[in-house]
């Protein structure tokens, strides 16, 4: 059996940055209202025409790529996370492979929202460990900002989510750097507590002629209930993860928790017993960028030098389906 290693990670952000005070003049709300629920100040959009969540992906691929210094014919495998793909057949995958000239290698997409990373990390880790592919690629990209309904209905929704891109190279691992577990949960029957209805498949036609005045067209979350799940389902998962591996709260250096809410990561952090200054967040800057969050807030980490090889690292999120989960690896 092999074993699994972060070999480099890229990232890419569009330009545009859009403060709580720009929002406020766009939707009813407040910098303060959001900061006190949330803790976001800030978040990027994307530029129409310029950005698409192929592109973004491919861009934070292109780094992680050159970070690890391999050639892009060395990627065996294609794994991307997103709930926002530029077109709802083919996958985004294989417009990455398109976008990066890569060979015609295999392209999986996973469909697991805020989780998808946690999800794509695991099959990796999967084909690496049995010795299928030596370095695969793990892009998670997300375009939001373009679905909000930003009436008052959909408000708590529009201030919370922005767009970005992460990827990871992970690669066989040749020293003690390795992926110690990953857990995997859903819970289909709060499906419809956040989610995105419209234009659906339960219809005769998918376009129907009143699609434009349904509610469904635009996303809906059921905000409290997914606030209490997350805290509870992310404590438990790390908590399983680490008596798996017969580790302790303290034993962890950097745990990054989706970037859902700044109150979530909190409440988490604080269930779990583990000190503020070993949890890194930056949803102040970014809000929530669903699969493209985790990757985000470690290419960070990262370049704040907060995290150093030989690190224990904890993943953990929670995301529409319901669906959640841990990862713990040996950076
Ligand atoms: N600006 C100003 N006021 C807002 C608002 C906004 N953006 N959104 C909602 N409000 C108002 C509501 O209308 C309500 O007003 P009322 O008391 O007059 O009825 C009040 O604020 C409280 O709304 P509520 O939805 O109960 O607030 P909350 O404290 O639950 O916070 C969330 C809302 C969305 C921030 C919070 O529920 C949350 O973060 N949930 C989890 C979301 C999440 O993590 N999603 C992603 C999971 S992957």
């Amino acid at each position: 059996m092999y074993q699994t290693k972060i070999a480099a990670v890229g990232r890419y952000l569009p330009e545009r940055n859009v403060t709580n005070k720009e929002l406020s003049a766009l939707i009813d709300t407040s910098h303060d209202w959001i900061v006190e629920r949330t803790g976001i100040h800030q978040r990027r959009w994307f530029k129409p025409g310029v950005d698409t969540t192929s592109n973004m992906g491919a861009k934070a691929a292109q780094q992680a790529i050159d970070r690890a210094g391999i050639s892009r014919n060395e990627v065996d495998f294609i794994v991307f996370a997103t709930l926002s793909p530029d077109y709802v057949f083919p996958g985004s995958g294989v417009l990455v492979q398109k976008h990066l000239e890569l060979d015609t290698i295999g392209a999986l997409d996973i469909r697991n929202q805020c989780s998808g990373f946690i999800y794509g990390l695991s099959v990796a880790d999967q084909y690496i460990k049995t010795g299928k592919y030596k370095n695969v690629l793990l892009i998670c990209s997300e375009i939001q900002s373009n679905i909000f309904d930003l009436s008052d209905k959909g408000r708590s929704m529009a201030v919370i989510f922005g767009d970005g891109a992460a990827a990871f190279l992970l690669q066989r691992s040749d020293n003690t750097a390795k992926i110690l577990t990953t857990h995997m949960h859903s819970e289909g029957r709060f499906a419809e507590e956040l989610f995105l209805k419209e234009p659906s498949g339960l219809e005769e036609k998918r376009i129907m002629p009143d699609l434009l005045e349904r509610d469904g067209i635009y996303p809906y979350m059921n905000g409290r209930h997914v606030f209490k799940h997350a805290v509870t389902r992310m404590t438990e998962s790390v908590s399983a993860a680490l008596e798996e591996c017969n580790k302790a709260p303290e034993d962890i250096d950097i745990m990054i928790p989706h970037q859902a809410n700044l109150r979530i990561a909190e409440a988490v952090r604080s269930k779990l017993n583990v000190e503020a200054r070993h949890v890194f967040n930056n949803i102040q800057d970014y809000g929530n960028t669903t699969a493209a969050s985790i990757p985000i807030a470690f290419f960070e980490a990262l370049e704040q030098e907060k995290v150093k090889r030989g690190d224990l690292i904890c993943f953990t999120a929670f995301g529409s389906g319901f669906t959640w989960g841990t990862a713990l690896l040996e950076y």
